[in-house]
């Protein structure tokens, strides 16, 4: 049966939730019609379906993935976190990440004795691109002695250079426990200043940024809302925190994704990936959600023909310098252990 993450947290799984996936999908107002899912989408889906059985195979979904990746081959979906979380616990021998390389990596770092795939090697992250290992070395240099905390959003080299991870559904809790006053928290410069503006604790940062949600802005907030009143705003915390103000409430996308869950509200505008809002739409048939489409081009290299090809041949295989493995393991797993 398919697991929907809701929370992040093992306690908060919910396995009795059925998959609702494509019916609910084809259900939906708009989405797709039998006719184009037969033409488009059936025949892969099903030879996932199959090739999962016969290579042991397990599939891992970011909130991220098209609706027709999210909701009828995926079998764990969730944020960043969550994924990670249930890394360490995966009984199959091949896992294909439906999400981008950091996430693979993560994935890989937990489970070395693992074949972990992932569709397209390109899905990349602007955050990850976006900083350097002598760039953390220098901020190291010019901050002797204070934390690092990466965002997993990076490289397995930059993790390798760092004290903990962190993602945005744990980062609060992460630079709270480390009972500092001040914290190099990279590479996500909004990321760092949201949690600077919770915590009050100082952060150094770096100038890098998801180049999906820096596009939002706060008078496009203003503008849905006086065209929508009444709309809760939701916002990822990757936007700039004048975004954030401008939102009724922030979180990880699993969060969000609670929220939406727990409380249900009538309309919603999530700032966020587009394919996300998609994916609750189908989820949560009673809110209407509103809002711009802002795609991830990372996430959206990710097909459902890709991830066919990937478990047909067993490739393309995501695999870790050795030489960085114990490092970068030691920031994801101290992590885990908050
Ligand atoms: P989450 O961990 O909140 O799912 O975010 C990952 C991400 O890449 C957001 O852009
Ligand atoms: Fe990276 Fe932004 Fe894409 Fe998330 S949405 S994977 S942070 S570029």
């Amino acid at each position: 049966m398919t697991r929907v993450i809701l929370f992040g947290t093992d306690s908060m799984l919910r396995d009795d939730m059925t998959n609702p996936s494509t019916d609910r999908f084809l259900a939906m107002d708009g989405a797709i019609s039998r006719e184009k899912w037969e033409e488009d989408f059936a025949d892969d889906a099903a030879a996932i379906q199959r090739l999962k059985k016969e290579r042991n195979a397990v599939i891992l979904a970011h909130n991220y993935q098209t609706p027709e990746i999210f909701l009828s081959v995926a079998d764990i979906k969730g944020d960043s976190l969550a994924l990670a979380r249930e890394a360490q616990t995966l009984k199959e021998q091949v896992v294909v990440m439906a999400g981008v390389h950091f996430m693979a990596e993560t994935v890989k770092l937990l489970n070395p004795e693992k074949t972990v795939l992932i569709p397209d090697l390109k899905a990349g992250c602007s955050l990850a691109e976006g900083i350097t290992v002598e760039n953390v070395r220098a901020l190291k240099e010019a901050h002797p002695g204070v934390p690092v905390v990466t965002y997993v959003n990076s490289t397995v080299a930059v993790k390798a250079e760092t004290d903990i991870c962190c993602t945005s559904g744990n980062a609060r809790k992460i630079v709270q426990s480390l009972g500092v006053p001040e914290v190099i928290m990279i590479p996500d410069e909004n990321l760092a200043r949201n949690i600077e503006k919770e915590t009050g604790i100082k952060m150094y940062t770096w100038p890098a940024y998801c180049e999906v949600h820096r596009e939002f802005t706060p008078a496009e907030i203003e503008d849905y809302r006086r065209k929508f009143a009444p709309v809760t705003v939701i916002a990822h915390p990757e936007c700039s925190p004048e975004v954030v103000a401008a939102s009724d409430m922030s979180g990880s996308t699993a969060e969000m994704l609670r929220y939406v869950a727990e409380k249900q509200p009538e309309r919603v505008l999530l700032i966020t990936e587009c394919s996300m809002t998609r994916n609750l739409a189908a989820l949560y048939p009673k809110t209407h959600f509103i809002g711009p489409c802002n795609f991830c081009p990372h996430m959206k290299r990710i097909t459902l023909k890709k991830i066919r090809h990937a478990l047909e041949t067993l490739s393309p295989e995501v695999t870790i310098d050795p030489a960085l493995q114990a490092p970068a393991r030691r920031a994801v797993e101290r992590m885990l252990q908050v």
